[in-house]
């Protein structure tokens, strides 16, 4: 029997200000349509069952785990990764707060957890340490400890850095 092979769909979204037209698997993830067909290397894969955060994106203004969204899923979305955080070029307000409080070991985490601490101070401009580990349950860092996160997102809070 000939094995069926995976239908496309053409699917129109907006990444990151840009729109984009695609023919996309019905299969295929958010998070490696953005990574390997848009070659958008800031979401990155940790876990691929939704636990890790590591692929954190914007979706219409709020944070998805892209491993757990079809691409197909987002027709007429509009999705922004860590890349559209930077302004022209340099690193924005919480961006700079994770380099100054040393909220970074590896790396690996932080594109999913500035974009989660990002959709917390868009929602909750001035969070408590509580507050922000709150917003930050569904980002796991295997480096930090997790304290210079929190300092950072408030510092970056205190600079009115929720962009
Ligand atoms: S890769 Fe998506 S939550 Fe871990
Ligand atoms: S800095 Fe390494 S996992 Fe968070």
């Amino acid at each position: 029997m000939e094995i069926e092979k995976d239908t496309t769909h053409e699917v129109t979204l907006t990444v990151n200000g840009e729109v984009v037209s695609r023919e996309i698997p019905a299969r295929r993830l958010l998070i490696h349509f953005l990574r390997e067909d848009l070659r958008l290397r800031g979401p990155k894969v940790g876990c691929d069952t939704g636990h890790c955060g590591a692929c954190t994106v914007s979706r219409n203004g709020e944070t998805v785990k892209s491993c757990m969204v079809l691409a197909v899923q987002t027709r007429g979305d509009e999705i922004e990764t860590v890349e559209s955080l930077t302004e022209d070029g340099e690193l924005n307000t919480l961006q700079q707060a994770f380099r100054e409080h040393h909220a970074l070991q590896c790396g690996y985490c932080t594109p999913g957890m500035l974009m989660s601490s990002r959709n917390l101070l868009q929602h909750n401009p001035q969070p408590t340490a509580e507050e922000v580990r709150a917003g930050l349950h569904g980002n796991v860092c295997r480096c930090t400890g997790y304290v210079n996160i929190v300092e950072a997102v408030q510092a970056a809070a205190q600079e009115g850095g929720s962009r």
